[in-house]
């Protein structure tokens, strides 16, 4: 499966907008997490890992930030700068975030509870991982 940008309803209002995410409607899974990375200082790189489990949708709620993802073979480099576009990543992937610019704020939909032995840190153990899946 590959990662993909959704596009999220938006209810344009002279009010101001609104988006919303409902499990198993936009998203194909449940939402079990959530958490929302903020306050990242100038140059400063997250995630840089695999879930081996996991599926997630990243939200750029606030400012912009690139989040490239890499199957083992080819790396795609995402630019998330909208409230209403999510990007969804499918379990397997290496996932690195980056080029957050000021006061950015990222949120993340979980398909799982938070489990260290869900992730992959280490490069090489992510290409044995995927490996072992095409086999
Ligand atoms: P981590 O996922 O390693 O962040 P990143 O990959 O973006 O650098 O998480 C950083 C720390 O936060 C780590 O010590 C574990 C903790 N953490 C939780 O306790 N629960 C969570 O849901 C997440 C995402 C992290």
């Amino acid at each position: 499966m590959e990662a993909k940008i959704i596009d999220l309803p938006k209810f344009e209002d002279p009010r101001g907008n609104l988006s919303f995410i409902e499990e198993f409607k936009q998203i194909p899974f449940k939402i079990e997490r959530t958490y929302w990375i903020y306050d990242v200082p100038g140059g400063q790189v997250r995630g840089g890992h695999a879930f081996r489990e996991q599926q997630e949708l990243i939200v750029a709620l606030s400012g912009s930030f690139d989040i490239v993802v890499d199957d083992g073979k080819v790396k795609k480099t995402f630019s998330l700068n909208r409230s209403y576009n999510g990007l969804y990543v499918p379990a397997g992937l290496w996932r690195q975030m980056q080029n957050f610019s000021t006061n950015s704020l990222a949120l993340v939909l979980s398909s799982t509870h938070y489990n260290q032995d869900d992730y992959i840190y280490v490069y090489n153990e992510f290409l044995k991982f995927r490996s072992k899946d095409e086999k």
